[in-house]
């Protein structure tokens, strides 16, 4: 079909809500509203320099003398590296060429080696960087055998891990409890150990978009902070054993999945956006009312192998569609009851490049999707 079309359901106000492309961007503004700390830079509220007070001769006497002042902090930095004199706990050494890891003073809580031409951790590496939080390692070219096996693990205040854009083919294990962001998103990785994850209570956010995963099994069990899991783009042809109750989003476009057990999205009763596009989803994968579940706002079924309209909640938002094989318009999939008390909040309905017809939306949609501003055949 080379056409396609934008029916403005009759009686309802003229909202434009944008094209599909603009759904990143909404998805990213979330992410950044859900949390303004995930900003990338480091923070300076805790680092007040220490001041020492000049006394001006002939102030009258009985004055509190001044405290001697703090002694002197630490300057040693690495020859290599920045170390800005008024953030003494940021080390940046990143986009300079290194193909090693130069040395972490102890004071270093922010340490920035982006950019560079890494390959390897030795074993002794953050020996003496403890205080470390955020520890930014992306886009250089380390390799999981050239990486000491503990060499995170006793980074105890690691809050944020980034790894990304490396040549990593396995998770790093063991991982500190402590992380609240693991970026490992263009990497080889395969598999995730069922125990790598184990323990991380207060990871919010796991990136592992763009590997090579088969299978994620139960790893994911037990991340009671999770917020966001991005896995878009590996190999996987099951959906994770078991989602956190915590989860609001959940990102699987461009895999393999062909089918998703019943209930599987009843124990996230938080889950806002769901994005499935690109997998292989058909309705015999599906059990009647695997998207029926009311928090959701946001799903992306776009580019399946559907041939009917899944059921969704009345509560839904947002429904992509578009590149499926669907071939009837069923309002039962979107409200069992019509009426003046019962319809659906559903604003935007993608449903182009199927083989459905334009003609093919029955009399009693705008009462049902009484919401819509934008739907397309
Ligand atoms: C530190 O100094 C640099 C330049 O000397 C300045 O650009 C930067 O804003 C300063 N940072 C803080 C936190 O004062
Ligand atoms: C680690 O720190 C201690 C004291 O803070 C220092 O004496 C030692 O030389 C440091 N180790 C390395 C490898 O620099
Ligand atoms: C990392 O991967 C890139 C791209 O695949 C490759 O060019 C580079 O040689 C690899 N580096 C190492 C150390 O394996
Ligand atoms: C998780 O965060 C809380 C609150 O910030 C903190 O008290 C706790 O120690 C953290 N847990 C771990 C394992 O670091
Ligand atoms: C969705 O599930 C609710 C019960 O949780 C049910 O009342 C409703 O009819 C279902 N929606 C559709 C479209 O089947
Ligand atoms: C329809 O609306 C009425 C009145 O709000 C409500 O009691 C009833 O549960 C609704 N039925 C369905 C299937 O949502």
């Amino acid at each position: 079909m080379h056409w396609a079309s934008v029916l403005i359901v009759a009686g309802l106000c003229g909202v434009t809500l944008g094209q599909y492309e603009d759904e990143d961007m909404l998805w990213f503004q979330y992410l950044r509203r859900q949390s303004s700390s995930y900003n990338y830079g480091p923070y300076y509220e805790d680092e007040i320099p220490s001041y020492s007070y000049y006394v001006p001769a002939g102030s009258s006497v009985g004055e509190p003398v001044p405290e001697p002042p703090e002694p002197p902090v630490s300057r040693e930095c690495p020859q290599e590296c920045d170390c800005p004199p008024n953030f003494s706990t940021a080390l940046y050494c990143d986009s300079r060429n290194l193909g090693y890891l130069p040395f972490v003073p102890s004071r270093m809580k922010y340490a920035y080696f982006q950019s560079n031409k890494i390959t390897s951790i030795q074993e002794a590496a953050f020996d003496n960087a403890t205080s470390l939080e955020w520890l930014a390692l992306h886009s250089n070219q380390i390799t999981s055998d050239k990486m000491g096996k503990r060499v995170f693990a006793k980074l105890k205040n690691l809050e944020r891990l980034y790894l990304d854009h490396n040549n990593l083919t396995k998770m790093p294990n063991p991982l500190p409890r402590s992380l609240r962001e693991l970026h490992l998103a263009y990497n080889q990785i395969s598999k995730i150990p069922s125990n790598v994850l184990e323990g991380l209570e207060n990871l919010t956010a796991l990136y592992l978009n763009h590997n090579q995963l088969n299978e994620i099994g139960t790893a994911l069990r037990g991340l009671k902070s999770l917020i966001l899991i991005d896995l878009s783009y590996n190999n996987l042809r099951r959906v994770p054993d078991g989602l956190p109750g915590s989860l609001e989003q959940l990102y699987l476009e461009h895999n393999y999945v062909y089918s998703i057990p019943d209930d599987y999205f009843k124990v996230s009763p938080k889950l806002l956006y769901i994005r499935l596009s690109h997998n292989s989803l058909t309705n015999d994968g599906l059990s009647s009312n695997t998207f029926n579940t009311s928090s959701i706002l946001e799903l992306d079924l776009s580019y399946n192998r559907l041939q009917k309209i899944p059921r969704v909640s009345t509560n839904l938002e947002n429904l992509y569609l578009q590149g499926n094989q669907i071939n009837e318009f069923s309002i039962s999939s979107f409200c069992t009851v019509v009426d003046v008390m019962n319809f659906s909040k559903l604003q935007v309905l993608r449903l182009d490049g199927n083989v459905i017809h334009r003609n093919a939306m029955p009399p009693d949609a705008p009462l049902c999707l009484r919401r819509a501003a934008v739907i397309e055949i």
